[in-house]
């Protein structure tokens, strides 16, 4: 007995796409399920000025195989010498759709960061005048508070602040790792969103290290303990118009994981949909999944739905997804759930 499903065409709030001979490789992995994502601009060096956007799409569009549709919504990387008339004109010329904000030091690629807060109010000032999102790294850098405690303190120190300083600012609190977060979000009336990652709703903090360490499971922020796991499942398939996905899928090829200092970053492009129909069914909840992947994201970004459908079939037979992915570069691992997923896009 097979099952189906059909959603309008998802997209993908919070994606990784790199450059080069990486870009050629993932690029069709979001490509063949998604109609649009968020482009993050964490490259080296990052993407911060309208001018640099524009041409990292266009080596986007260039990338993309001749028989797939994509659109790359595009997103300047905040730092503390950004010119908020740059921001303006880029948003105004319908080529970024958000701004990111990656505290200094607080994952791959966000030297280029902010430190000093008060250094980037006059950019925040202006995209709350002219309603353009913030997205946010929530994480603290602090030597001295733990990793696992991160995210919390970036809400009640960084977070909450610059909310209440700058109201009108809408923000978005990317990849939520915690109960804590999900909560933060709830108690707000507006301006504010949060995606959730796939791994994040399959991974606690027990799969990263329980039984030898497992590089391909660690990325920023990092999973947390299995209550917060259990809150972000519940977050993601309550249809709250709040919570959307966006996978984070952030691919390193495997030499730099699998490495006394492995980068962080999970690549859940190739099987995002499968396992968050597998996800979603578990928790008694696959009516809620299209909000969550196709429908309250453009909700907040203020953009249409994908006019196109996509249809997730569920076999009797486990569904075989490549274990890796080959780019010049070098082969990447594609996300292990660790179990049999039964659904699959049907093509
Ligand atoms: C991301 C990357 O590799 O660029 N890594 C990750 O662990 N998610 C950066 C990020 O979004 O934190
Ligand atoms: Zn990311």
């Amino acid at each position: 007995m097979t099952q189906t499903l059909t959603l309008t065409r998802p997209d993908d709030w919070h994606l990784h796409l790199r450059d080069g001979a990486m870009l050629q490789a993932v690029l069709p992995e979001t490509a063949r399920d998604f109609g649009r994502a968020i482009i993050m601009p964490n490259l080296v060096p990052p993407v911060v000025t309208g001018d640099q956007a524009a041409a990292y799409r266009e080596r986007i569009l260039a990338a993309l195989p001749e028989d797939m549709s994509f659109e790359p919504l595009m997103t300047l990387y905040l730092t503390e010498d950004t010119d908020p008339e740059d921001v303006a004109a880029a948003y105004a010329s319908g080529l970024i759709k958000a701004v990111k904000l990656y505290p200094a030091g607080a994952t791959t690629n966000s030297a280029s960061g902010v430190t000093d807060f008060d250094k980037v109010r006059a950019v925040l000032e202006k995209m709350a005048e002219i309603g353009l999102p913030l997205c946010t790294h929530g994480e603290v850098t602090d030597h001295d508070i733990d990793i696992f405690d991160r995210e919390a303190v970036f809400i009640d120190r960084v977070l909450d602040p610059i909310r209440c300083a700058t109201p009108d600012l809408r923000v978005v609190m990317e990849h939520i790792t915690t109960s804590n977060a999900a909560d933060y979000v709830r108690s707000q009336d507006k301006n504010l969103g949060a995606t959730i990652t796939t791994h994040h709703l399959i991974i606690n903090r027990n799969h990263i290290l329980v039984g030898g360490i497992k590089p391909h499971y660690y990325c920023l922020p990092v999973a947390k303990r299995e209550e917060h796991r259990l809150a972000l499942r519940s977050a993601a398939t309550s249809g709250d118009v709040r919570f959307f996905l966006g996978t984070d899928s952030a691919p390193h090829i495997d030499p730099a994981k699998e490495s006394g200092c492995g980068c962080a970053g999970c690549f859940t492009a190739t099987n995002t949909m499968p396992l968050l129909a597998h996800v979603f069914e578990e928790e008694g909840k696959l009516e809620n999944l299209e909000k969550f992947a196709s429908q309250n994201g453009p909700s907040f970004y203020r953009l249409p739905e994908n006019p196109e459908t996509i249809t997730l079939v569920k076999s009797e037979a486990a569904a075989k997804f490549p274990k890796k992915i080959h780019s010049d570069d070098g082969p990447v691992t594609v996300f292990d759930p660790g179990f049999d997923i039964y659904w699959a896009v049907a093509n």
